[in-house]
């Protein structure tokens, strides 16, 4: 036994208190489809999609975090993904531009947010990018998805926004379509994610960067698990997500199951729905 394995014990694991933006699913359907999860003619039950995504909600607030909220737009069923609406550090917004013209109206709508609530570094950007779906930060970097949606020239334009150092990682299987649907950060140094969604260059640097990572299984993936938020201890994720709950719980986090299958229907869950507020 090596000295590492001897010393094995899970973390101790802290939250720290958070502010999230979240946009309620009043206006939510699934009238068009751009990614492989969007069936527009399978009914989508309203009512549903509002409890279980105010139960999401609720546990933020029970956790002892913030939760502000933007108004929905009629017309902009995917509103609700609030983490695609901008990436926040250290109070710095670099705004979100959207691939596909059913959301583009949705970048302006975000960062018009930030405005009226007094952020005063407002980026609106050059390049496509879609915020915190393929922006995640992990400590003091950011990891950058592009493949399907986010533009690889807005990577840099992103570093040079927030110095920071950005990371870019190809996605290549088109249900992965968003970084935050693969991979998913646990804390300022782990992470979890789903090997397959990425190219083989990709899977390499992951490997070299992040030896120590939970990877999810087919599984685990297929039922949204690595669309998950952890505030340090707490891991909020899909409750269908059973393996990837065993691991977390091995290395001394929290995980909770969480039922937002009626936002499924759309590609999106726990962290699609979150917009972590930073600094
Ligand atoms: N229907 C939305 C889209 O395809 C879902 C977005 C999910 N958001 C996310 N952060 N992955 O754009």
């Amino acid at each position: 036994m090596t000295a590492n394995q001897s010393t094995a014990q899970p973390r101790t694991r802290t939250a720290t208190p958070r502010r999230f933006l979240m946009c309620s699913p009043r206006h939510f359907d699934v009238t068009y489809s751009i990614n492989p999860w969007m069936h527009p003619t399978k009914p989508v039950d309203g009512g549903l999609a509002l409890r279980q995504w105010e139960g999401l909600r609720d546990l933020y607030k029970e956790l002892g975090h913030t939760v502000l909220d933007i108004e929905p737009i009629p017309g902009l069923p995917d509103m609700v993904f609030a983490a695609n609406g901008a990436t926040v550090v250290d109070g710095k917004v670099f705004g979100a531009r959207f691939r596909h013209v059913e959301r583009t109206a949705e970048g302006p709508a975000y960062l018009e947010w930030f405005r009226s609530q007094g952020f005063d570094e407002l980026y609106w950007p050059e390049h496509i990018n879609e915020g915190e779906g393929d922006y995640l930060v992990v400590g003091r970097r950011l990891l950058a998805g592009t493949g399907f949606r986010t533009d690889p020239r807005s990577h840099f334009e992103a570093q040079e926004f927030f110095g920071l150092p950005v990371t870019s990682l190809r996605l290549v299987n088109p249900s992965y379509y968003h970084l935050d649907t693969a991979l998913s950060v646990l804390s300022d140094d782990e992470v979890a994610y789903y090997p397959q969604a990425f190219s083989e260059g990709s899977q390499a640097v992951l490997r070299e960067m992040f030896p120590d990572a939970i990877l999810a299984t087919d599984e685990d993936a297929a039922v949204f698990g690595l669309n998950m938020l952890s505030d340090g201890r707490h891991v909020l994720l899909p409750k269908a997500a059973t393996a990837l709950a065993s691991k977390l719980s091995e290395r001394g986090f929290e995980p909770i199951g969480v039922d937002l299958t009626e936002l499924l229907k759309a590609g999106g869950s726990v962290k699609c729905c979150t917009l972590e507020l930073r600094g």
